[in-house]
């Protein structure tokens, strides 16, 4: 069962004059459930409000109507672990750049989908590599546009890699799908939650996690050469959790196996969605 504009059913068609389909006019998020629970929604919600008011479109429920309909979504299709994808269109309108006028009621999808944790990526680490982070400057909105990160993810694959480290003028800004963080003398390193960036919520988890565990966090931009000459490099991501870093391009990052202030992080935040 899915949730399309205000029903649930079992199949639901987008129109072709969407302007999710034709402009990428829209919003989206993930959110995990774990043991049947939503993990951190209110946070997600708050995110998706704000990305619909940043493109000045109304995603018309409120954040605990959202989280009532994934509540909703769970039972009807009984997640236990899974995600849930959130998507808001500016709706349908004969295709013209400008706002429709009158405005129209926006597109609203929510599916839920069993998907098991990346165990083995969790556990030994995973492979990565640099790319030119060739997108638009509002990255800090979770947008339907992809394309930049979709050409960099595709590159990661080809190259055997689960994800893409994207450098813009030479600055570490965040994976393809993921925030990136990087770890020297103990202190964790990330890049500023402004513009260039997705403000991820595991990466506000973790900096909760840090700051329970004495680590210094640091939001502070740093190049492209730190990756290489760091103790530790991790990302993260709804779906990627806390992830070790043991390669960039050719390079093996912390001997090539998950660096010890890393793991503590992944056990703090394992331990705060109450899992294993
Ligand atoms: N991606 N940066 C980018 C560009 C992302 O696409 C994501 C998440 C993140 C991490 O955000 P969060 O911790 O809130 O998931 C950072 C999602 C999972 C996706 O597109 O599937």
């Amino acid at each position: 069962m899915i949730f399309f504009n205000g029903n649930y059913v079992e199949q639901a068609h987008a129109e072709i004059t969407d302007r999710g389909y034709q402009f990428g006019d829209g919003i989206y998020e993930v959110v995990r459930v774990y043991n049947g629970q939503l993990y951190t929604a209110q946070e997600h919600f708050e995110r998706l409000l704000r990305s619909a008011a940043e493109i000045q479109m109304d995603a018309k429920y409120s954040v605990e109507e959202y989280i009532e309909i994934c509540r909703q979504l769970i039972e009807k299709n009984q997640i236990e672990m899974g995600n849930i994808y959130i998507q808001v269109t500016r709706g349908v309108a004969p295709r013209n750049h400008p706002f429709p006028i009158p405005s129209v009621e926006p597109t609203i999808l929510l599916y839920a989908y069993a998907s098991a944790r990346p165990e083995k990526g969790l556990k030994e680490g995973v492979k990565t590599i640099t790319a030119e982070d060739i997108r638009w400057l509002r990255c800090d909105i979770k947008s339907l546009n992809l394309l930049g990160n979709v050409l960099n993810k595709q590159k990661a694959v080809e190259h055997g890699a689960t994800e893409a480290i994207q450098i813009r003028d030479g600055i570490v800004t965040e994976g393809a799908s993921s925030n990136v963080f990087a770890i020297k003398d103990g202190t964790v390193y990330t890049h500023p939650a402004n513009h260039l960036i997705l403000n991820g919520i595991t990466r506000l988890e973790i900096k909760k996690v840090c700051a329970s565990l004495n680590i210094p966090f640091v939001e502070e931009a740093f190049e492209s050469s730190f990756l290489f000459e760091c103790d530790e490099v991790f990302i993260s991501s709804t779906s990627l959790e806390v992830t070790p870093v043991i390669q960039i391009d050719d390079t093996m990052i912390s001997n090539g196996t998950p660096g010890k202030v890393t793991q503590a992080i992944q056990d703090g935040f394992v331990a705060n969605i109450g899992i294993q």
